[in-house]
């Protein structure tokens, strides 16, 4: 029996770095595609499905939101697309439109150039 979870825990240890490597993965893949991005595209996409809760422009320091504002993000996370982008693929329970990693950069570029 002690010899049989003596096993289990040497199988587990590769199974944990498997996971850790491809978490790994995931995340490069977020970076590269936020090097790609269009801040273009972002724009019409935060227009789109941000605006109804975030106040998405430079313009809009007075209007009521719910949500942080795009310029706040924006300055939170240093103007760095690719810690925009971990924002906006973290938890965001409110939120009720799920960006593909490639929209998600695009947005993230569009908010890293509201300087
Ligand atoms: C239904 C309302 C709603 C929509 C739509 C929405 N958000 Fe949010 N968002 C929130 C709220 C509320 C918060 C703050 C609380 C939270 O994190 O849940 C937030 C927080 C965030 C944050 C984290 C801010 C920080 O402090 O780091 C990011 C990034 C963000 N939103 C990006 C987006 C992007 C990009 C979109 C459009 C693709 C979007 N949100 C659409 C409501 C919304």
């Amino acid at each position: 029996m002690t010899g049989y979870a003596g096993g289990d825990r040497r199988i587990a240890l590769p199974t944990i770095t498997r996971a850790l490597i491809s978490f790994a993965t995931l995340l490069s893949a977020f970076a590269a595609s936020a090097l790609a991005a269009d801040a273009d595209r972002g724009r019409q996409l935060a227009a789109a499905h941000c605006a109804p809760c975030h106040v998405v422009g430079r313009d809009g320091r007075g209007e009521v939101a719910v949500a942080p504002p795009f310029e706040t993000i924006a300055r939170k996370h240093g103007f760095d697309a690719t810690a925009i982008v971990r924002a906006i693929a973290g938890p965001h329970p409110r939120m009720n439109f799920a960006p593909r990693p490639a929209e998600a950069a695009d947005v993230a570029a569009y908010i890293a150039t509201l300087k």
